[in-house]
């Protein structure tokens, strides 16, 4: 926040001398910062506004014609999902969703779930690295092999998962990942980025129109116009900060504090858990459902009873409660939590 603050009182106060040549040149602090933490060549990150802005890049600019396939899963983000509709409603591309056990008994059955659906006409596989609705952590290296033997592209969307999670671009395989820095990494909101393999660059069209010579150029993705340069510079101490951590150790956190009030809630006989409790499908996001009790309600009860912030997630195919404790939520906190499900249980 300090970061900032201090860059957007320079940028907005100085002569645009300031901007141009002190802070923007900066950006390249951030591609090194990030790049590093991700595993790629600073030359395969792009510093882009948001998962939004890095996932739409690769969802409507490689080139598709009517009748390719784009495969998701119905609960890939929704703003992902309407980029994907737009490009089958404009250019004829078909999307083709598809539903995911939640929770799911094993990695195996959501592989498989991609694998039964790949046609001859399948382009392109949309991933959520972590589905924002339960937490569920999905097999990303896998499905990123499953496409390569198909020839599709994989683009992974990494809003929750980057900086939550350990692991490296290499680690997954992949050419396209994209995500916000605002989630895990607490960087600045409007701060994300879009990584894509050297040898896909020249092939994925940017949002913005950039000149012919940047065609293999990573920064084609920066063509946005005037914009403050404090965001995203202050992503470098937002890594500092992180790495200071450790993002391992993060994990470790994150995952003892989700079966701290999972296997307290485990003893309640109305609860029932959406969210995988093996370690490979699951990190510090949780969600449960209280039979009997609709989530709308039971989310406004820990909110004016308990004073606990929890999300709602109402949908067609189920409904639960998603938990998301973070570094700075204490033990105590989290018990505050269980104590207020129990009480509310038992009413
Ligand atoms: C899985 C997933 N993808 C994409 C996004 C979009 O992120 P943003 O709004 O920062 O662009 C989110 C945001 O919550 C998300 O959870």
């Amino acid at each position: 926040m300090d970061a900032l603050v201090r860059g957007l009182s320079l940028g907005n106060e100085a002569p645009s001398f300031a901007m141009w040549r002190w802070q923007e040149p900066r950006i390249e602090s951030a591609r090194a910062a990030l790049a590093r933490m991700f595993g790629c060549d600073p030359e395969e990150m792009a510093v882009v506004r948001n998962a939004s802005e890095a996932l739409e890049t690769c969802l409507l600019g490689l080139p598709l014609k009517a009748g390719d396939q784009v495969l998701a899963t119905d609960q890939d983000y929704p703003r992902m999902l309407t980029a994907l509709r737009q490009r089958q409603r404009r250019e004829g591309v078909e999307l083709v969703t598809f539903p995911i056990p939640t929770p799911p008994r094993d990695a195996r059955q959501l592989v498989d779930a991609y694998a039964e659906r790949i046609t001859p006409r399948t382009r392109v596989l949309l991933v959520s690295h972590v589905i924002n609705l339960t937490g569920l952590v999905m097999p990303v290296k896998e499905i990123v092999a499953l496409g390569r033997r198909h020839g599709c592209e994989v683009i992974v969307d990494g809003a929750h998962a980057f900086a939550q999670l350990p692991f490296t671009r290499d680690e997954l395989g992949c050419d396209y990942y994209g995500t916000s820095l605002h989630k895990w990494l607490f960087a600045p909101i409007g701060t994300g980025f879009l990584s894509v393999r050297r040898e896909k660059i020249a092939g994925l069209w940017p949002l913005m129109a950039a000149p012919a010579e940047m065609d293999a150029d990573i920064r084609k993705f920066e063509e946005i116009g005037t914009h403050p340069a404090a965001p995203h510079n202050a992503i470098v101490e937002a890594v500092a900060f992180t790495e200071a951590l450790g993002v391992p150790r993060k994990a470790a956190r994150l995952r003892y504090l989700r079966e701290r009030w999972m296997s307290r809630l485990a003893a309640l006989p109305r609860v029932r858990f959406l969210t995988s409790r093996d370690p490979a499908l699951s990190c510090g996001l949780g969600s449960f459902a209280l039979d009997g009790i609709a989530v709308e309600e039971l989310g406004r009860r820990l909110l004016e009873k308990h004073r606990v912030f929890v999300t709602p997630i109402v949908r067609d195919d189920f409904q639960c409660v998603r938990v998301t404790p973070s570094v700075y939520t204490t033990l105590a906190e989290v018990d505050a939590f269980c104590d207020g499900v129990e009480r509310i249980a038992r009413a």
